[in-house]
């Protein structure tokens, strides 16, 4: 199987603003990679690096032994990229968008044809392939991209917060794609949805201020932390003394995070008092918290919808 690897990678900018520094890692190129981090984090700056759009300015990267550097031109053959800021040309229909891309890449016109048709059916929009762009709601806009990689042919896929906008319903549409994707294919995504790159990677990687803080599966992830249960009770009840960390929730609850020994002792005593709680593992919205000291959208404003 192949692997993703970066040995060392740092960025500065012209101007002086470091984005990245010694970030090292290896995955397999397969399945499903998210790479969660706050804006600013260097997220896009690592996903152009690692999809040769952007040299860095320490280290190295290669993706099934080709590197990024030395081999760009033939990992481009095997690559389709979504940039942060791509968007469906709003004057051309998803049929001759994606014909168009096609024949960018080489392909003669009517193979092009014949993908941007199968690719606008494999997403479920056959019946607007000839629409304007301009006129479709913002998920099918997001769908025409995922429609042109899955027409590129292309299995190392490369797509920076293809969810960021949207609205609930579009956006678990959109993952459902991604996920069907990554059966043949190895998706890298940035994100900042963090119950979704719960639910759909299958290894996550958390970047803050340039740095990788963490990286591996779920299981992983909440193995290398102190606390791995995650205890909710009313803020008024009555706890045990006991190793952990105590924080109140935006719903108003008390969450106690804490070590498996120790929520078996906090349950036991919060049985007895007949309290009502609930015990889970820890989720990577808590697995952030614990890392990074902050939630991931703390000072942040949500982007608008389309
Ligand atoms: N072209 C650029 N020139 C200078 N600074 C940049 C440039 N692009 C990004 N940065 C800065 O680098 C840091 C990381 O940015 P970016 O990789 O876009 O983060 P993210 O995608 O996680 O939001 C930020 O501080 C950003 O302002
Ligand atoms: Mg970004």
């Amino acid at each position: 199987m192949g692997e993703l690897v970066c040995d060392g990678l740092g960025k500065v900018y012209s101007g002086g603003k470091r984005a990245l520094s010694s970030v090292s890692f290896r995955i397999p190129t397969s399945g499903v990679f998210a790479l969660i981090g706050r804006n600013g984090a260097g997220k896009t700056t690592l996903t152009r690096i690692l999809s040769t759009l952007l040299e860095p300015s320490e280290g190295g990267a290669s993706i099934d032994g080709l590197d990024v550097m030395a081999d760009a031109n033939r990992l481009r053959e095997r690559m389709a990229v979504v940039p942060q800021e791509a968007r469906a040309i709003a004057w051309m229909s998803p049929v001759q968008m994606i014909t168009a891309y096609l024949l960018w890449r080489g392909l003669d016109y009517r193979e092009a044809k014949r993908r941007a048709l199968y690719s606008v059916e494999k997403v479920g929009m056959s019946e607007h392939a000839n629409k304007l762009n301009r006129n479709l709601s913002g998920g099918m806009k997001r769908k025409v991209l995922v429609a042109m990689v899955i027409a590129s042919g292309a299995d190392l896929i490369f797509l920076d917060e293809p969810t960021t906008g949207l609205d609930p319903i579009s956006r678990k549409e959109l993952w459902e794609l991604l996920i069907d994707l990554s059966k043949d294919r190895f998706l890298f995504i940035t994100t900042h949805y963090l119950e979704e790159a719960e639910r759909v990677a299958d290894r996550i990687g958390i970047l803050d201020d340039g740095r990788l803080l963490v990286l591996g599966s779920m299981e992983e992830l909440r193995a290398k932390l102190p606390h791995q249960y995650s205890i909710r009770v009313s803020a008024g009840a009555d706890l045990p003394s006991f190793e952990g960390e105590k924080r109140l929730g935006r719903d108003g609850q008390l969450q106690v995070l804490t070590s498996q020994e120790e929520a078996m002792h906090i349950s036991r005593s919060l049985l007895e008092s007949k309290e009502k709680f609930s015990l889970n593992p820890i989720t990577l919205d808590d697995i952030f918290y614990q890392m990074v000291g902050r939630t991931i959208s703390s000072g942040v404003e949500e982007e608008d919808g389309e």
